[in-house]
């Protein structure tokens, strides 16, 4: 899997997110179904964004905040 020892920071904007959590995407954060074609067993994130904000979206794949990053890569 391609996860990442770092979060991916991102400028959202309201509306639903579905957030990579295969590690796999080439468009992460975000899904772009390569879950799906690689068998990863795994499924996207769906989040409801309300508002504008700079966000950290996990990329180790062990944060306990899904789809949040909470600090964990750091312990790892
Ligand atoms: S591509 Fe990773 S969850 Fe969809």
């Amino acid at each position: 899997m391609a996860y990442q020892n770092s979060p991916t920071i991102v400028s959202e904007t309201p509306g639903t997110k579905h957030y990579c959590t295969c590690g796999e995407s080439a468009n992460k954060p975000y899904c772009d179904g390569s879950h799906s074609r690689l068998n990863t067993g795994k499924s996207p994130k769906m989040y409801e964004v309300t508002d504008s904000r700079r966000v950290a979206i996990c990329d180790c794949g062990h944060t306990g905040k899904s789809p949040f990053c909470d600090g964990t890569h750091s312990t790892l």
